[in-house]
């Protein structure tokens, strides 16, 4: 039976609290009820696992061209320097707006802002401010608590976004004679799941924004959290927007290697303060892949280390640190040096052992740079979006950085809109489902999935490995989609559809790219063409789907 539910004020609702989410709810909820959504609890993100730092052109010899000009060569001619230049203009009012809210960034009396700034791969300059290694959870501690004590803002843990809500439920709703206005054709809202009750509810909203974070769980080796299952970037998809460069997946080029131990990053700055990677004979090989050695983009460092791995039959290299001292080392990354030392490795006197592992989302929701969408109503900020800031692979320290200008804009623009007229949604429809019977099968389509990204769509690719990623991920998706039509959703359910979504959108991209460009390396087509486009899906739309004016 389908539930009516009619709405009398209508809320901004924001489906994530990462950086980006925060961001957006704070500079709203002057003006407005905002809404915010985590499908785990509040902490969960990649925001809060952050090392290095986020990226404000602050020195006196750094400059707006200087950073822009670095985003775009390690974004390998795919970067929107209009994007880019937005958002390096922006960045010192970025670093400041995160000290006023109480961000206890490490300080250097000479530094400007009184900042000390640390270096990573790609950038001329030190322009990176930070909190020793732990960065992200520094800026998320200070903004959550900000968060909890607005009184106009509304957090839902453990609630899970589950489809935006367009003209199309409307349409179902009022049966095939069903007229529309215009003004329909919008996002009007969100069905979630309330993990605890396990019910879904109906969330009318004047403005969703999807602030969901990437997809790095699609592979079986990354440094993402669970949260990270590309749930933004699918539902947008299933909405009709456009999804753009998702063959841009980031491999991370130190991430500790440990049989035992869930992947573990260990933090690009501490390449950007001296320390070198070396085979297992103690020589150094990156000077052979680049000039700038251990600090050339992540693409290139990535791809030189599984070059060597793949030459030398190794399962890992090693990052050398030793020489940089046990007191610099303590001082500057306490995280990485205690969460090592549980281990059993000192990185003061042994060298770390390190793999890449799947880390960014260089591609997702097209939006310009308010954050809008192709659906009025819909807003999309942070990893989950494509900016055109990233291009073909992202510079270190700009992500956090766009969470927070975009985040501000994003609001600004919900800001100038006219309030919306509360129409009456339809209820979320359980009427045809049971619970389900093997929740194994579940698990096991996870695993699949993964190793098969892992395997087929990593670091180098080729043509028919491509192909047979995409027929296994439709084989999947049918077994997905039988199972979401007959049981009742649970979030592994949920989660495992949206990664299959973006799993397919991953591969596409790729098979589309007839060259090899940044993060995307295709041996049956090595060369890099003079002149390239971004990658933009676009849905073709059922004609049912179709607004009828
Ligand atoms: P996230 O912080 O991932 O937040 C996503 C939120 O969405 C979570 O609250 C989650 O619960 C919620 N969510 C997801 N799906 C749903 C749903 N369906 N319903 C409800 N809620 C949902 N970048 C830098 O610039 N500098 C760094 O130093 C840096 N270090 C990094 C280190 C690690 C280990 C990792 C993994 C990433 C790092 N990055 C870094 C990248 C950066 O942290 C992320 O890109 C950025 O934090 C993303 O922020 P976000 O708000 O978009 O998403
Ligand atoms: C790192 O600290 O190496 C990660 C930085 C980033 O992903 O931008």
């Amino acid at each position: 039976m389908t539930a009516q539910t009619s709405v009398s004020e209508l809320p901004v609702v924001i489906i994530g609290a990462g950086l980006a989410g925060l961001t957006v709810a704070l500079h709203l909820a002057a003006t407005q009820p905002v809404i915010v959504l985590a499908k785990r609890q509040l902490e969960e993100g990649a925001t809060a696992w952050a090392q290095g730092g986020i990226v404000g052109v602050l020195g006196t010899d750094d400059s707006i061209a200087s950073h822009v000009q670095d985003t775009q060569d390690a974004g390998a001619g795919l970067v929107d320097e209009h994007t880019a230049e937005f958002i390096a203009r922006n960045s010192a009012r970025a670093v400041e707006w995160l000290v006023e809210q109480g961000v206890p960034f490490s300080p250097d009396p000479e530094g400007p802002l009184g900042l000390h700034l640390t270096r990573e791969g790609g950038h001329a300059v030190r322009r990176i401010a930070h909190a020793a290694d732990a960065t992200g959870k520094a800026i998320h501690d200070v903004l959550l608590a900000e968060v909890k004590r607005h009184p106009n803002i509304s957090l839902r843990e453990r609630w899970m976004a589950v489809d935006l809500i367009t003209d199309r439920h409307l349409r179902r709703a009022g049966g095939p004679g069903a007229t529309l206005s215009p003004t329909d054709h919008r996002c009007h809202g969100v069905y979630a799941l309330d993990i605890e009750s396990q019910r879904v509810e109906t969330l009318a909203a004047s403005a969703v924004v999807l602030a969901t974070g990437g997809a790095g769980k699609v592979y079986r080796y990354t440094t993402n959290p669970d949260t990270s299952t590309g749930d933004g970037i699918a539902m947008a998809w299933r909405a009709g927007c456009r999804v753009g460069n998702m063959e841009f997946i980031q491999f991370h080029p130190t991430c500790l290697y440990h049989p035992q131990e869930r992947s573990f990053l260990i933090t690009e700055a501490l390449r950007g303060e001296g320390a070198y990677l070396r085979l297992p004979d103690g020589t150094r090989f990156m000077a052979a892949h680049d000039e700038r050695g251990e600090l050339a983009p992540r693409d290139i460092v990535a791809r030189a280390i599984d070059f060597e791995m793949k030459k030398h039959g190794l399962d890992h290299v090693w990052l050398d640190a030793t020489h940089l001292g046990e007191a610099f080392l303590k001082e500057h990354f306490p995280t990485i040096h205690a969460r090592c030392l549980s281990l059993g490795i000192d990185i003061a006197r042994q060298p770390i052992p390190v793999v890449p592992a799947a880390h960014y989302t260089c591609g997702g929701v097209v939006t310009d740079l308010s954050g809008r969408t192709d659906l009025p109503g819909l807003y999309g900020v942070g990893e989950t979006t494509y900016t055109g800031l990233h291009g073909a692979n992202r510079l270190a320290s700009n992500s956090l950085l766009e969470c927070v200008v975009l985040g501000r804009t994003c609001a600004d623009d919900i800001q100038a809109q006219s309030r919306q007229m509360p129409v009456v949604l339809p209820g979320w429809d359980e009427s045809q489902v049971t619970d389900a019977d093997e929740e194994v099968v579940i698990a096991h389509n996870w695993d699949e999935l993964r190793l098969v990204m892992w395997n087929y769509v990593g670091i180098v690719r080729t043509t028919r490995r491509l192909e047979r990623a995409l027929h296994r991920i439709k084989l999947l998706r049918s077994e997905i989609d039988d199972y979401y039509a007959n049981f009742r959703v649970s979030r592994d359910l949920l989660e495992l559809r949206n990664l299959v979504d973006c799993a397919e959108l991953i591969v596409r991209s790729a098979l589309s790219r007839q060259e090899s460009r940044g993060l995307h390396f295709s041996r049956d087509y090595p060369r890099t063409l003079p002149v390239s486009f971004p990658t933009i899906l676009c849905k073709k739309p059922k004609k049912k789907d179709a607004w009828l004016p």
